[in-house]
C-alpha cells in the first residue's frame, strides 16, 4: 500500500480560497487539495470530493457536458465518497438544458415487494428501534444505476468513458483524507455487527489519513456495470449478491425487485420568486414543494430590510419553515401512491393566509400552527452535486445512502453499502424518523412506493437562463438550507461564497425548536429566545455545492466549508 507521511498530507488537504482560476484538476489520488472557490469560464463541478469533482471537470474538458459530468462524479463519489456517494442508493437530478428544456429524474429507491406498513413495529404495535436504519431490513431497492442510464439519453459520451475514473479509484485505491478515516473509524463496531463477509472499510488497526483505500470488489462491480450496462447491477451476478446478502441478514430484495425497478421522469416543480424562477424537484420529494412554500409565504414581506441573521429576519424565515413543514407532516408522500394536493399546496392565497397568524416578536408555538386547511381543489448521509457547463446546461444532483454510510451493510462480494432509506417513510404515524420528521397515511410503507424525501436539487434561472445551481445534503434542513442559501443571495445580495459558509439555522414544526450552527450570533439567539423560541446549537447544518453565473462569462463554483467539498472548474 502506498502511504503519505501524514505531514505531507496536512499539506496536501489543506485549503485553498483562491479566486481566479486555477487549474488543479489533475485526477491524482494521492496527490490533491481541496479548493473552496473558484472563478471558472467554461464550466464548474462542485461535490463532496476534490477528486470526484476533478474527475467531472476532466470530462468536461474531454467534450462531455454537464450530464457527463453529474453521471461520471456520481460514479467517482461511490468510491472515494463511501458515506454517501453510492451505487447502492438513490436520487435525484433536476437539470436545464441548453435548449431550454428543463428535466427532473426521479431514481428513488422503491419499498420491496414484500413490504408492509407495519414491518417495523414489534407485537405491541411499537417502533423496534434502529430496525429501519440499521442492517438489511432497512434497504429500498436502489435506483442509483438507473439514474445515470435513464440520464445517458442527454449525455455525449459513452457509459465507458464516464465510469472509467471510477473503476481506477477502485481499483488502484485512492489515500483517504483525515475526515474520512475518522468516519471509517467511527463505523467499525457497526460494520462487525451488520455484515457477515470481509469487506474494504474494515480496519482492525484504525485508518489514518492518507491510507490508501483499495476497494477490488467495487472495481469488480463496476466492471460488470461497464461492460452489461443498467442489467450488470439490476441482473445477473451482482443482483445475485445482493440478494444473497439479503438472505444473510433478514432483509427482503428479492431479484424481481431488482429487475422491475423503475426510474421516472417527472415534471419539475417550477414557480417564480422575485422575478427570477426556481426550477426543483417534485413528489416524491418534498423539496420542490416546500421551497415553493417558504419562498412565496414570505415574497410579500420586507425581509431584505432585517438584515442577515438579525432577530425579526430568522423570527419570519423560521416560521415559513414551520408552517410548511406541518404541511409536510400531514400531506406529502410519493404521488403515484398517495394524492399529494400539490396545487392546494402552493396555491399564493392559501399561501398568504396560512401566515395570518404570524406575529413579529412572539414565538409561534408548534401546537396552535397545525398542517394547514386547505382551499378547495383547483381545476446525516447524502451528498449533492451542481455541475455548470459552457453551453448553459446545468445540472443538480442529490444522492443518498440516507443514513452516513446507509445501513452499514455491504453487499459481500460486491463491495458497496446499500441505502437504508426505508427510514424516511413514516414506520408509524407521529413517531419520528432519524431526521426527527413525522408523517402519516400520506408517507405510510406500500410494496413498490417511494419514501418521502427532502432532497431538493434546485436551479435558479434568470430570464431563463442559469443563475444559480444548488443543493445539499443533510436530511430535513435540506430545502431550509436550499432555501437560506437562495434568499442569502436574492434578498440579502451576498456573494455565493458568504450564502453558503454563512451560519444556518432550521426548524421543522416539530420538534418545536430552531437549531442553530455554532456560529450563530449571540445576540440573535438571545433574542428569538425572548420572544419565547427555544434555541438548540447542532453540528453544522447541511454541506452545500454552489454554482453561480457571473456577469460576463465566467462562474463562480463554491465549496461548503463544512466539510472535504471541493470545487472544480477551467
Ligand atoms: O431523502 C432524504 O430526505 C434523506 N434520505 C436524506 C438524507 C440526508 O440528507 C443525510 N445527509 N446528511
Amino acid at each position: 500500500m502506498k502511504k503519505l507521511a501524514p505531514l505531507l498530507l496536512l499539506i496536501l488537504f489543506s485549503c485553498s480560497s483562491t479566486k481566479n482560476v486555477i487549474d488543479k484538476n489533475n485526477v491524482d489520488p494521492w496527490n490533491y487539495s481541496i479548493t473552496k472557490n473558484l472563478v471558472a469560464q467554461k464550466g464548474a463541478v462542485v461535490s463532496a470530493h476534490p477528486l470526484a469533482s476533478a474527475v467531472g471537470v476532466a470530462i468536461l474538458k474531454k467534450g462531455g457536458n454537464a450530464v457527463d459530468a453529474a453521471i461520471a462524479t456520481q460514479l467517482a463519489l461511490a468510491v472515494v465518497y463511501p458515506g454517501a456517494g453510492n451505487i447502492g442508493g438513490g436520487g435525484f437530478m433536476v437539470a436545464r438544458l441548453a435548449n431550454g428544456e428543463t428535466l427532473a429524474l426521479d431514481y428513488r429507491e422503491m419499498a420491496p415487494s414484500s413490504s408492509s406498513r407495519d414491518m417495523y413495529l414489534d407485537a405491541n404495535g411499537n417502533v423496534v428501534q434502529g430496525k429501519s436504519i440499521n442492517g438489511h431490513l432497512s434497504s429500498g431497492v436502489p435506483g442509483s444505476i438507473a439514474g445515470m442510464f435513464a440520464s445517458m439519453k442527454y449525455a455525449k459520451l459513452s457509459f465507458k468513458e464516464l465510469i472509467q475514473p471510477a473503476i481506477d479509484l477502485a481499483e488502484k485505491g485512492f489515500a483517504i483524507s483525515e475526515r474520512e478515516a475518522s468516519s471509517l473509524n467511527s463505523i467499525q463496531q457497526d460494520l462487525q455487527k451488520y455484515n457477515t463477509q470481509p469487506s474494504a472499510f474494515l480496519n482492525s488497526k484504525g485508518w489514518k489519513a492518507g491510507d490508501t483505500l483499495v476497494q477490488k470488489d467495487l472495481a469488480n462491480t463496476l466492471k460488470l456495470i461497464r461492460d452489461n450496462g443498467e442489467a450488470g447491477f439490476y441482473k445477473g451476478k451482482t443482483a445475485e449478491l445482493i440478494v444473497e446478502e439479503m438472505k444473510r441478514g433478514g432483509g427482503i430484495i428479492t431479484l424481481d425487485d431488482l429487475k422491475n425497478y423503475q426510474v421516472k421522469w417527472r415534471t419539475p416543480h417550477s414557480f417564480d420568486y422575485h422575478g427570477y424562477t426556481i426550477v426543483s424537484m417534485p413528489m416524491p420529494s418534498s423539496g420542490g414543494i416546500l421551497l415553493h412554500q417558504m419562498l412565496k409565504m414570505l415574497e410579500d414581506k420586507p425581509l431584505s430590510s432585517y438584515g442577515f441573521l438579525s432577530p425579526q429576519a430568522v423570527q419570519l424565515m423560521t416560521e415559513v419553515e414551520r408552517r410548511a413543514f406541518a404541511d409536510r407532516a400531514e400531506y406529502m408522500g410519493d404521488a403515484d401512491f398517495y394524492k399529494v394536493p400539490e396545487a392546494q399546496l402552493t396555491n399564493e392565497s392559501y399561501l398568504k393566509k396560512r401566515m395570518n397568524d404570524y406575529q413579529p416578536g412572539i414565538a409561534g408555538n408548534s401546537t396552535q400552527i397545525k398542517p394547514g386547511v386547505l382551499p378547495m381543489k383547483e381545476s446525516e448521509q447524502t451528498t449533492h452535486l451542481s455541475v455548470l457547463d459552457a453551453e448553459g446546461n446545468a445540472v443538480s444532483v442529490t444522492t443518498t445512502l440516507n443514513n452516513s454510510y446507509g445501513s452499514k451493510t455491504v453487499i459481500g462480494g460486491a463491495g458497496f453499502f446499500i441505502n437504508d432509506e426505508m427510514d424516511d417513510f413514516s414506520v408509524k404515524p407521529g413517531v419520528p424518523n432519524l431526521y426527527g420528521a413525522v408523517g402519516g397515511e400520506a408517507n405510510a410503507i406500500a410494496p413498490g412506493k417511494r419514501m418521502l424525501s427532502s432532497m431538493t436539487p434546485t436551479l435558479v434561472l434568470k430570464d431563463g437562463k442559469p443563475f444559480i445551481v444548488v443543493g445539499t445534503p443533510g436530511g430535513t434542513t435540506i430545502p431550509t438550507s436550499v432555501f437560506q442559501t437562495i434568499v442569502n443571495i436574492i434578498d440579502f445580495g451576498m456573494s455565493a461564497d458568504d450564502a453558503v459558509n454563512k451560519p444556518k439555522f432550521h426548524h421543522q414544526w416539530l420538534p418545536d425548536q430552531i437549531d442553530v450552527e455554532r456560529s450563530f450570533p449571540e445576540a440573535t439567539r438571545i433574542a428569538l429566545q425572548k420572544m419565547g423560541y427555544t434555541i438548540k446549537e447542532r453540528g453544522s447544518i447541511g454541506r452545500t455545492e454552489v454554482i453561480k453565473k457571473i456577469p460576463g462569462d465566467g462562474m463562480e463554483a463554491v465549496a461548503d466549508k463544512r466539510g472535504d467539498d471541493a470545487a472544480a472548474g477551467y
